[in-house]
């Protein structure tokens, strides 16, 4: 099991990290905090659009300032809003990121999503009930991430909610090679040939929501925390659900991001280096897979992943 993997910026990532999307501002300082000086997490995923920087801003503040721990020793994520694709935009977007996150650099910079929104467009759809695109392509996007390696605002560059054919046409062009691919993944939607392909390309893959939400998004969901197969293993090791599911996403190679803002799941979600799973109930879990995805912005109007 790797605490760590090696991106091809030859920097470092932990591969446990705190999510923060849905963390409500009022609670997350004290989750980010938690996280950082108590549970031992090295690793916090941010996004503009979660509405949250501001507030983690000064859990970070508060947490560099001190005497324990040191910002070069935690890995920042943060994420590229639709609205902001235009290259005239990125520069401000990433320094207000910064601002807001009290940061002199970000670790990792992601285009949160392979779409541009016209920059008034955020939740507001045209007369085919369709969000309004911007004619900005992904390609010009891109080398405005790239000048922010340049500008030493950002560590290494990435991408989200990248399918496979977008990831090789973005190849085909970059001058930087994206560092990340951050996707769901879960034992109910595992993207195997996605990972495979990110895996041969030295494009390392992060997964969110890897408890599959724990049944917060939406009625009639799947609940895979309570799936019969991740019950019985967690009961042979004496573990939780959720370590086992974080288990098995580290064990294959990715970086998992639970999301919690309550201290003692925080804690529980870093407990998953310690025990080890059978080739038989690793076999299991890659079983479950079932294509699911808990989280699909079909309130665009249109269907992203198709
Ligand atoms: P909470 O923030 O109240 O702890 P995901 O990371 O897959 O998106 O899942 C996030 C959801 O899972 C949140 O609702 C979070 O609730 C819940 N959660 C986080 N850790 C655990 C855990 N160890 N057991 C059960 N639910 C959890």
């Amino acid at each position: 099991m790797n605490t760590h993997l090696t991106l091809n910026t030859g920097y470092k990532i932990p591969t446990l990290g705190l999510g923060t999307w849905n963390s409500p501002g009022n609670d997350v300082p004290e989750a980010v905090e938690y996280a950082i000086l108590k549970a031992g997490y090295r690793h916090i995923d941010c996004a503009s659009i979660y509405g949250n920087q501001k507030q983690i801003g000064t859990a970070f503040k508060k947490v560099f300032s001190s005497d324990g721990i040191k910002r070069e020793e935690v890995f920042v994520t943060s994420k590229l809003w639709n609205t902001d694709h235009n290259p005239k935009k990125v520069l401000a977007a990433c320094k207000q990121t910064l601002k807001d996150l009290q940061l002199e650099y970000l670790n990792l910079y992601l285009i949160h999503w392979g779409i541009a929104f016209k920059p008034s467009a955020h939740h507001k759809l045209n007369a085919k009930g369709e969000v309004m695109t911007e004619p900005v392509s992904i390609r010009e996007t891109w080398r405005a991430m790239e000048l922010l390696i340049a500008e030493g605002l950002v560590r290494s560059i990435g991408v989200s909610n990248f399918t496979l054919p977008m990831l090789v046409d973005l190849q085909t062009y970059a001058k930087i090679m994206p560092a990340m691919n951050q996707v769901e993944l879960h034992p109910y939607l595992s993207q195997n040939g996605l990972l495979k392909y990110c895996h041969n390309h030295k494009i390392a893959v992060t997964g969110y929501s890897p408890l599959g939400t724990a049944g917060t998004i939406g009625p009639g969901q799947p609940l895979l925390l309570e799936d019969p197969t991740i019950l019985n293993i967690a009961k042979a090791h004496k573990r939780t659900p959720a370590q086992i599911v974080l288990h098995w996403g580290i064990n294959r190679g990715t970086v998992v991001l639970p999301k919690s803002t309550s201290a003692s799941r925080i804690s529980e979600n870093a407990k998953v280096f310690d025990f080890k799973l059978s080739a038989k109930e690793i076999k299991a879990i890659d079983a479950l897979n079932r294509n699911h995805r808990f989280v699909n912005p079909l309130g665009w109007g249109i269907d992203y992943f198709g």
